[in-house]
Formats: structure tokens, C-alpha cells, sequence
């Protein structure tokens, strides 16, 4: 049995590159639709993209208290253990969806020892676990924490979501959506509404088909629902930060990049497309030059940022775009991957000979006929070379919000080792 393509076809999803005009006008016309659904209540005057937005809130408390949703995640966890750790904040509300089978802290726990992360912070006393549906209005917990939220919360961080590139938007993402509004909701109706900070973790697949002629995707808002049309998954994002903007609240939203692991033991998610391809060359015992960006921030930075962010001083922009200002050429990246492989894993891989490189085309082709052999269908790797670049972004705000992101250092070869 070949396990690797078992696994690749969880990636598999169409591209904008593969819409034509048409289907471009009808994936907009499904993103407004959804944006129109979800925003009854919510301001007409609508979405103002400028900078200066938030320019009269208030100063930041000195302690804050922040709801995080998706803390059982590969970033959630990091991003939580980050402000389990800060003085500044007195108390985190983890929120997440229940499980039939497994403990809410049991769930922590596991993800605290596979990222090597601080198991004594899960025992804080800034902690409060909580377990309910996003979905409700209120979020299916009891009417008592309910009102203690409306009543402490100064930040929220809404982290939660499912990420698949080949399901539609509107049959998978209408949920997330519902969430998205349910958390606007609630930090409307709080007591401390003008003091609110919510941040949005987006992706920068909702730009997926930004025309680059027009300069590198702005951390502004976005109106024209084209730009996003592509996979269910960019265009929910979209949704979201539309919704997001219609809201009166001090929000911002984070067009983040590739995520790959981080310190301290350089873990990624286990069914990224990284991981599996790295499997794949060590099946295939052959190796190629990816056509990939290499831009990408670690869990642990990534986290950082986002907290450099959330509680800066000054008031927000509505958003940022969040992917490394000193990328590794991609070579770089295959070689430190070829090195590792030999070196740790083993396997006969004893010389250079036996993990051949190859041009990106026959690799696809190895993999296909492996897969052909094993009567599976190698679709996720093939798709993520079928996509289309990501945009160029700008990252200025970013820039100027973060001192983690100033002074990131380029992603060096020992952490790629760590991550193979
Ligand atoms: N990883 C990347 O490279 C990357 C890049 C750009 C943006 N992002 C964004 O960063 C955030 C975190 O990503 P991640 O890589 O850490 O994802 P992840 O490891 O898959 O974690 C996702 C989290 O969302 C929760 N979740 C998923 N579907 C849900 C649903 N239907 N209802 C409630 N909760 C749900 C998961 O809960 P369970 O534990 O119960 O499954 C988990 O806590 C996401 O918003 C993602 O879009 C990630």
C-alpha cells in the first residue's frame, strides 16, 4: 500500500488559474451573497479601508483579557502558550469546539508535547478552558460566562478554522462565517466595546487571484470579490474580513502566509503538504528543485507577530500581511532538506546517488506512477505545483507593527533540518 498518495489526496483543489471569466463572475456573485447574508444588522456605511479607522480608540488596557478560538491548532497553540506567558495579559479564554472522544486539556496537552512547548503554562491560573459551538449566538455556553465575557473581554483573537483548498465555499465555509459574525456579536454587545481589539488570522489564498499588475496585494481592504475567487477556503476568508470591516469594531486582519514549523523542535502540521512531500522523497528516493516561495515564518514567529500586533500601542490598521521580509531561495530549502534526509533518516539513503534530484516534472511523474502502481491518485502534490504563485504582498504595516517581524533572520538550515 502506498500511504503517501493515500494522504495527497486531502490537498487536492482547484486553482483560480483553472477559472475561467465566467466562472470568476459567479464565484464573486457566490462571495457578495454570502458577505450579504451574514451582515443583516451589521453598519451599511460599510467597510473603510483606510489606515486611520481606528484613530479614536482608546489607549490600551494594561491587562488584558483575550478570548483565543483555536487553541487545540497547530498556530492556536503557539499563539496561546505566547499569552499564557505575558505579563500584560491576566487572563485567556481558550475557545474551541467540543470533542465526542477526547478532554478539552487532554487535546492542549497533546499538541504542548508534540511542539516541545511549555507543559507548566497549561496549568495557569490565567486559563479558563472553554468548550461550546461557535456557531450559537451564545457560542453555546452557559448564559453566566456568556455575560462574563460581554463583561472582561478586551481582546479576541479568532483563530479557528478549517482548512481545505479543494471544498466550496458556501456548503463547507457557511459555518465559519456564522462563527466569524457570532464572535462580531458578541464583542459589539460588550461593556467594554471601545476597548475591543479583534484579530482576524487570515490567509493570503484570499488573494489568490489579485491581478499583480496592480502592484503587490495592499493591507488595505479589498471590495472587489474577484480578487478572492478561487478555493472555498480564500474566498471564506474574504468573507470573513468583509464582515469584518462592516463590524464598527477596532479589528484586524492577518493575510498570513506559509506557516512552517517552528522552534523549538521545528514540528509542521502533519498533513501539510511539506511534510508529505518530504515523505515522498524519501519513498521515491528522489529529490527536486522546488518552484516554491520560500517566504515562509515558523509557527513560533508567526505567533510573535501576531501578538507584537494585537497589542500594540498605537491604534490598528485594518490589516497586515504577514510573510517573511528576507525569504531563502527555494534551492537553498531543497538542500537542506537532501541533507537531512540522508543524514537522519537513513534508510539506504547513504550516498548522494540514492536520493537523486530530479527536474520538478519527473518528479511528478515518479510519484504519479507510484501512485499508478498502488491504483491511487497522487492529486495534492500534483495540484500544489499546478498553483499559481502567491501574490507579492506588502508588508509595511507589518512591518511597522512588529519588531519580531523587523528583525526576523532568514530562515537558516538547521531549523529545515529539524523540520524534515
Ligand atoms: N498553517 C498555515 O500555513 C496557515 C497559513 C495562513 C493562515 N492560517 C490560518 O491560521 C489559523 C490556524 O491555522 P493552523 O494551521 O493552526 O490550523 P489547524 O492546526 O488545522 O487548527 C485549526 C483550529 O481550528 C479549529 N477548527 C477547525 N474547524 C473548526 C470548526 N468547524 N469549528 C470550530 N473549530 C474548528 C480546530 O479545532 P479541532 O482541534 O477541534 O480540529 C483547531 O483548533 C487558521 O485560521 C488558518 O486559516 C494558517
Amino acid at each position: 500500500m502506498d500511504v503517501f498518495s493515500r494522504d495527497f489526496e486531502f490537498f487536492a483543489h482547484p486553482t483560480s488559474k483553472g477559472l475561467s471569466a465566467q466562472d470568476i463572475v459567479q464565484h464573486a456573485a457566490s462571495i457578495e451573497a454570502m458577505i450579504t447574508k451574514h451582515s443583516v444588522g451589521l453598519d451599511d456605511n460599510d467597510e473603510i479601508p483606510t489606515t486611520d479607522r481606528c484613530s479614536s480608540r482608546n489607549p490600551r488596557p494594561a491587562n488584558e483579557t483575550v478570548l483565543l478560538t483555536g487553541s487545540t491548532g497547530n498556530l492556536g497553540c503557539y499563539i496561546l502558550a505566547s499569552l499564557l506567558s505575558r505579563d500584560n495579559v491576566q487572563r485567556v479564554y481558550a475557545f474551541n469546539r467540543r470533542s465526542t472522544n477526547r478532554d478539552i486539556m487532554e487535546r492542549h496537552r497533546t499538541q504542548f508535547e508534540e511542539k516541545e512547548l511549555d507543559m507548566a503554562l497549561l496549568s495557569s491560573p490565567k486559563l479558563v478552558l472553554l468548550e461550546g459551538d461557535i456557531k450559537l449566538s451564545s457560542l453555546g455556553l452557559s448564559k453566566k460566562m456568556f455575560i462574563k465575557l460581554q463583561q472582561e473581554l478586551t481582546t479576541i483573537i479568532h483563530n479557528a478554522w478549517f482548512s481545505n483548498f479543494s471544498l466550496p465555499l458556501s456548503s463547507t465555509y457557511d459555518d465559519h462565517i456564522q462563527g466569524t459574525r457570532t464572535l462580531i456579536d458578541l464583542a459589539r454587545s460588550s461593556e467594554r466595546r471601545n476597548e475591543i481589539r479583534f484579530l482576524f488570522t487570515s490567509s493570503i489564498t484570499m488573494a489568490q487571484n489579485w491581478d499583480e499588475s496592480q502592484g503587490p496585494y495592499p493591507e488595505t481592504l479589498v471590495t472587489d470579490a474577484a480578487t478572492a475567487a478561487g478555493s472555498g477556503y480564500g474566498e471564506s476568508k474574504y468573507v470573513a474580513e468583509r464582515l469584518l470591516a462592516r463590524s464598527g469594531l477596532e479589528v484586524i486582519s492577518l493575510r498570513i502566509g506559509q506557516i512552517c514549523g517552528g522552534e523549538p523542535n521545528g514540528a509542521w502540521k502533519p498533513m501539510e503538504w511539506f511534510p508529505l512531500c518530504v515523505k515522498a522523497c524519501w519513498y521515491l528516493g528522489a529529490i527536486f528543485v522546488p518552484t516554491l516561495n520560500s517566504n515562509w515564518t515558523t509557527m513560533d514567529t508567526t505567533s510573535d507577530i501576531i501578538l507584537d500586533i494585537v497589542f500594540h500601542k498605537d491604534s490598528l490598521p485594518f490589516a497586515a500581511n504577514i510573510v517573511h521580509p528576507r525569504p531563502v531561495a527555494s534551492e537553498f530549502i531543497l538542500y537542506a532538506v537532501r541533507d537531512a534526509l540522508i543524514q537522519e533518516l537513513g534508510h539506504g539513503l547513504s550516498s548522494d546517488d540514492s536520493l537523486r534530484q530530479v527536474s520538478v516534472q519527473e518528479w511528478i511523474n515518479l510519484l504519479e506512477q507510484s501512485a499508478t502502481r498502488h491504483r491511487s491518485e497522487p492529486r495534492n502534490i500534483t495540484i500544489i505545483f499546478r498553483l499559481p504563485p502567491f501574490v507579492t504582498l506588502d508588508i509595511s504595516n507589518t512591518m511597522k507593527l512588529s519588531e519580531k517581524m523587523n528583525a526576523l533572520e532568514p530562515i537558516d538550515a538547521g531549523l529545515v533540518s529539524k523540520q524534515v
